[in-house]
């Protein structure tokens, strides 16, 4: 059967006093989630974490940052809704359960510094190249996005369809989000052109937001960008 081999960098910070206790809390929330990961993707083979450093490093405020790596190997028909072939299908089952394990131990991970990128692939066949591209390596088509950030502007691409909060955060630009999952607003920003492109606010933003809706605020972890747009936080 095809399948291709993935590497995931995974930052994971958590909020403790001392080494020992961080590393206590990182191993429970890989714990979860590579519990989560097994539930979800059972024909996914040779799922495993490991650590970069045997110890999580310390940061500011009592935050540990601890880098690991995740391998997987991922059969070629794994599907999830909206993925158009097998690599965008893990890559939303590792960030969407990601983002479950670090909102399930909320009161040990900082959020805004953790989080999954997929940054290695190695094709069944990579051992020998094939020399026409399979069918999920198609390119996506690319939305151009404006962010208007602490006074900066930065102009990136992100693949259409896409949840926005991740497409702009995997292009290295810091729209700060806490839970993903609609509750604490802290992805609050401001549409300002292309509101049109945008899908339709979720029953989470219009509890969220109300009537800033229609003042153009929205959570951008909610949504998903069909065409140009350009927001502010
Ligand atoms: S990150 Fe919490 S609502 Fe979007």
């Amino acid at each position: 059967m095809p399948e291709t081999k993935y590497t995931t960098q995974i930052y994971l910070a958590v909020r403790e006093h001392d080494v020992q206790e961080a590393g206590k809390a990182a191993a429970l929330v890989y714990q979860d989630f590579l519990g989560r990961l097994r539930r979800t993707a059972p024909v996914v083979k040779g799922m495993r974490l490991e650590m970069d450093e045997p110890k999580p490093r310390k940061g500011d405020d009592g935050i540990f940052e601890c880098w690991s790596n995740l391998k997987a190997v991922v059969p070629a028909e794994l599907t999830t809704v909206d993925a158009e072939n097998a690599r965008d299908a893990w890559r939303s089952i590792v960030k969407t359960m990601f983002n479950y394990s670090c909102h399930h131990n909320h009161e040990l991970v900082h959020h805004t510094s953790s989080r999954v990128e997929v940054t290695h692939e190695v094709l069944a066949a990579d051992e020998a190249p094939v020399v026409t591209a399979p069918k999920e390596q198609k390119p996506k088509e690319m939305i151009p996005v404006k962010v208007m950030l602490g006074g900066k502007e930065f102009n990136v691409e992100i693949p259409k369809a896409e949840n926005l909060l991740d497409g702009v955060n995997d292009k290295g630009v810091d729209v700060k989000w806490d839970c993903k999952n609609g509750v604490c607003d802290t992805c609050k920003v401001k549409v300002v052109e292309g509101m049109e492109n945008l899908s339709p606010p979720t029953d989470a933003e219009e509890s969220m937001l109300g009537d800033l809706i229609k003042q153009g605020y929205r959570l951008a972890c909610q949504m998903v960008a069909n065409g140009p747009c350009k927001i502010e936080q």
